[in-house]
């Protein structure tokens, strides 16, 4: 079997970067580069001052600290990096399809083809590829037809190696994962690849299948993810007409071994960039082999968390004497979850726009998300003119401006420092009714309502 000196990565996003960066951390005899089309990525990855790195991930620092310079590169010349490698990971974005075929459901493939054909021109010796990004199943297949057919005659070996990472817990997820799953053909292209791993994952952490089960298996493990959120935040809206409490329901559940207690949380809904594209793909996928029925069981897992973020939505307004017209609406947090500063698909984003058709006032405060990425995220709906946005849209660095002369507050992440706050000295510089919808069960209801407000909580 070839040992691995060389690994390059395409790709130097939230799934390229950290991946890379522990493989090199603990591979330190293996010379890692990342490379990305994006120049200002690659500056930054590079950026001396470890605060400006491209993607926050509690620990990531620490991480690039002990191996940038010394076997971990971030380069923007990827030809260089492709020629050199032994073994090249591709880990660039799918998005969902927004043209032609597949339109709003199909993985966009176009971006791992242009890898492909750039491998295929530039490869002068054998290559591993690994598979890195969530494919749809049988893309395997395509990436071996291309650069079969337009290479210079070298051999390719083409490994599935789906990343499992969460953002926000990405380096812990990444230093102990669950698993490491390895699809492919050829046995010494997946020795070498399990080598790379186990110079820190146990060997019985690491599973080997063929291509096509663990292409399959990301979506299907990204897919039951959702669905237990879901799940839950269906039943969530049926304890708010019952008087159960949805957290209660999930502790009595998740006590059964069978069903555990993970993600079992009811929030706003779900976001992220990869639950929903990949169950999207999913169902596409399912109904291209004419599976309907399969296909409309998983679509509803999207159906539910779109009514989830406008049922949050209906509720604020609603709870608000009908009208939010002109009131100032303060939105804690806008990431998708706590510790990222990524906002792909987060239900916040949604929960605002349903907002500002009804021309109410918000006012974001969230610790990682800059203002020009929440203006971003909101123009690129599409629904009213950047400038409503920026009309109806202010964005703070400090909470307790969002708060002064608030009518309401809205929770959208669960950031830990929300829990912390004045909240009696909020509620004093709120107007009264002072409200609070706590879109991810942060805060204490006894505590709030002692004090003064009224407190409304998914599922309560
Ligand atoms: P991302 O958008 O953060 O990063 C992708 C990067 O690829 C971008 O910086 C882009 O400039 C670069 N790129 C695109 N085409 C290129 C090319 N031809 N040459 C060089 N660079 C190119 O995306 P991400 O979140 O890192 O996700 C990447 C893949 O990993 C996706 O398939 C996603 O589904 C999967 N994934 C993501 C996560 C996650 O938590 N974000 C977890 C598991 C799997
Ligand atoms: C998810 C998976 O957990 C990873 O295994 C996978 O690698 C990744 O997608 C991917 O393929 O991109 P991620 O989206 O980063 O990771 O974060 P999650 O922790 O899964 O949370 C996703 C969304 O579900 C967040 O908006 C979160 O707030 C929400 N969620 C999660 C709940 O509302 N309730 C829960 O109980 C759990």
């Amino acid at each position: 079997m070839k040992e691995i000196k060389k690994i390059t990565c395409i790709g130097a996003g939230y799934v390229g970067g950290p991946t890379m960066s522990v493989i090199a951390q603990k591979n330190p005899n293996v010379i890692v580069t990342v490379v990305d089309l994006n120049q200002a990525r690659i500056d930054a990855w590079n950026d001396a001052d470890l605060e400006n790195l491209p993607v926050y991930e509690p620990g990531l620092d620490a991480v690039v600290a002990d191996a940038r310079g010394r076997n971990l590169f971030f380069s923007t010349d990827v030809e260089k990096a492709i020629d050199e490698a032994d073994m090249i990971f591709i880990s660039v974005n799918t998005p969902t399809k927004t043209y032609g075929k597949g339109k709003g459901q199909a993985a966009d493939l176009k971006y791992i083809e242009l890898c492909a054909r750039q491998i295929a021109a530039v490869a002068k010796s054998d290559k591993i590829v690994v598979e890195k990004s969530t494919l749809p199943v049988r893309t395997a297949a395509a990436l071996k037809s291309i650069l079969d057919n337009t290479g210079n005659g070298v051999n390719f070996h083409i490994l599935s190696n789906p990343e499992f990472l969460a953002e926000g817990t990405a380096i812990v997820d990444l230093h102990n994962p669950d698993r490491v799953l390895i699809g492919g053909e050829d046995s010494a292209a997946i020795e070498a690849l399990v080598q790379v791993y186990e110079a820190w994952v146990p060997r019985e952490r690491i599973l080997t299948t063929n291509l096509w089960s663990s292409e399959l298996s990301k979506l299907v493990a990204n897919a039951f993810l959702a669905q237990r959120v879901s799940s839950i935040n269906a039943i969530s809206e049926l304890c708010e007409v019952t008087g159960a409490n949805v957290d209660e329901v999930s502790r009595a559940i998740g006590y059964d071994s069978r069903i555990g207690s993970k993600f079992l949380k009811a929030s706003v809904g779900f976001g992220g960039s990869c639950f929903q594209k990949d169950i999207l793909n999913l169902v596409y996928i399912a109904r291209s082999y004419g599976l309907t029925a399969v296909a409309d069981y998983w679509e509803q897992v999207i159906i539910l968390n779109d009514h989830q973020k406008a049922r949050f939505a209906e509720n604020i307004i609603q709870t608000m004497y009908n009208t939010v017209n002109g009131k100032n609406i303060a939105f804690l947090g806008w990431a998708f979850k706590k510790d990222t500063n990524d906002t792909r698909e987060s239900a916040a984003i949604y929960v605002a726009d349903h907002l500002l058709e009804e021309e109410a006032h918000i006012v974001v405060y969230d610790p990682k998300v800059p203002a020009e990425q929440i203006y971003k995220d909101l123009d690129y709906l599409g629904t009213r003119s950047s400038e409503d946005n920026r009309r109806l849209v202010t964005v703070v660095n400090d909470p307790y401006e969002a708060l002064q002369g608030a009518h309401a507050v809205a929770i959208l992440t669960e950031w830990d420092e929300f829990r912390t706050y004045d909240w009696a000295k909020i509620r004093e510089e709120m107007k009264k009714p002072a409200f609070v919808f706590d879109g991810r069960k942060l805060l204490k209801r006894d505590q709030l309502t002692s004090i003064g407000f009224d407190y409304y909580a998914i599922g309560e």
